[in-house]
């Protein structure tokens, strides 16, 4: 599946890039309507997801504060998931809350015109699109370098609290020989359940708080921020972000085909000096994730037959 939807995300990036093509792809699930349902700040996923369904030809409605939704009059979740599925053929949502997604696609299980749930990011938990846009940004990076078999890929920040880490972890079983190093301050270290499913599915991984060290092992460096949003008494103040950020020093030790990845938003974590670097490859897995979304969206509506229709023969 993971190999599938790259391969769609790179044959639909490519159809794109000529007006007939754009055409084409705009004219796949015209009668298809999304609901982006994104009740915590986001800028890359909205957007991304706003734009892949554009360019499928679809149309969007949007909540972006519930403070516009009926949910301010009291208004359940469920009610609410459910009053949504009544007028599109999607939801894609992202919420502050952990475990979100999940309970709107039970509640789908549960009546007569289900929709699928896409989770675009829930609580701390999982942003399990992002993962898919970082596996493609992977594979795509590997791409004149074997591939995500065997590669080193560390992981620094907050991996406490950084649901991206922890999603992208998850996809590290359906590779072989992949080893992991986590960089982080000891209290925001990955958190156990992680580390326990990363064991039983026999996938290793180091932990260390010496960046400089680890640096020159790495094929891939996924760099996160200190996700401050969920700091209750200023956690993050107390963490000497130097010890965690990449800058000129930095790129002299990581090796010369190593990448460098971040989901963004960026905090220090990264200095702008970094952006001119080619193994930076932050700005270009933003792109990916548009193409990555559209490739979700073609699987989840069956249509991939009428892309090879519109491709090029
Ligand atoms: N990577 C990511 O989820 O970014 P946004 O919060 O801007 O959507």
């Amino acid at each position: 599946m993971l190999d599938e939807l790259c391969d769609l995300a790179t044959r639909v990036r490519l159809l794109a890039k000529s007006e007939p093509g754009a055409r084409a792809l705009r004219d796949l699930l015209p009668t298809r309507r999304a609901m982006l349902y994104f009740t915590q700040p986001s800028t890359r996923t909205f957007l991304s997801f706003n734009n892949a369904c554009h360019i499928l030809g679809m149309r969007t409605s949007e909540i972006r504060d519930p403070a516009t939704s009926s949910e301010v009059k009291g208004e359940s979740f469920e009610d609410s998931i459910r009053t949504f599925s009544s007028y599109v053929d999607v939801i894609v949502m992202r919420t502050k809350e952990s475990g979100r997604a999940a309970q709107a696609a039970r509640l789908m299980n549960n009546i007569p015109r289900p929709v699928p749930v896409i989770n675009a990011g829930s609580g701390s938990d999982q942003h399990p699109t992002q993962a898919l846009l970082d596996i493609y940004t992977l594979d795509r990076s590997f791409e004149g370098n074997g591939s995500i078999d065997g590669k080193v890929i560390g992981m620094m920040g907050d991996l406490k609290r950084g649901r991206t880490v922890r999603s992208l972890c998850y996809l590290m079983r359906n590779y072989r020989g992949v080893r992991l190093v986590f960089i982080a301050p000891e209290q925001f270290a990955m958190e156990a359940d992680v580390k326990a499913y990363l064991d039983e599915h026999q996938i290793p991984y180091t932990e260390t708080t010496d960046l400089a060290g680890a640096l020159p092992t790495l094929d891939a460096l996924y760099v996160t921020r200190m996700q401050t949003e969920w700091d209750t008494a200023g956690e993050s103040r107390a963490v000497d972000l130097s010890r965690f950020s990449v800058g000129e020093r930095e790129l002299t030790r990581l090796k010369r085909d190593a990448i460098i990845m971040h989901p963004l938003p960026r905090g220090p974590e990264i200095d702008p000096v970094v952006d001119q670097d080619p193994r930076a490859m932050y700005w270009r897995q933003e792109r990916n994730g548009m193409w990555m979304r559209v490739a979700v969206l073609i699987k989840i509506f069956a249509a991939e037959s009428r892309l090879l229709e519109a491709e090029p023969r």
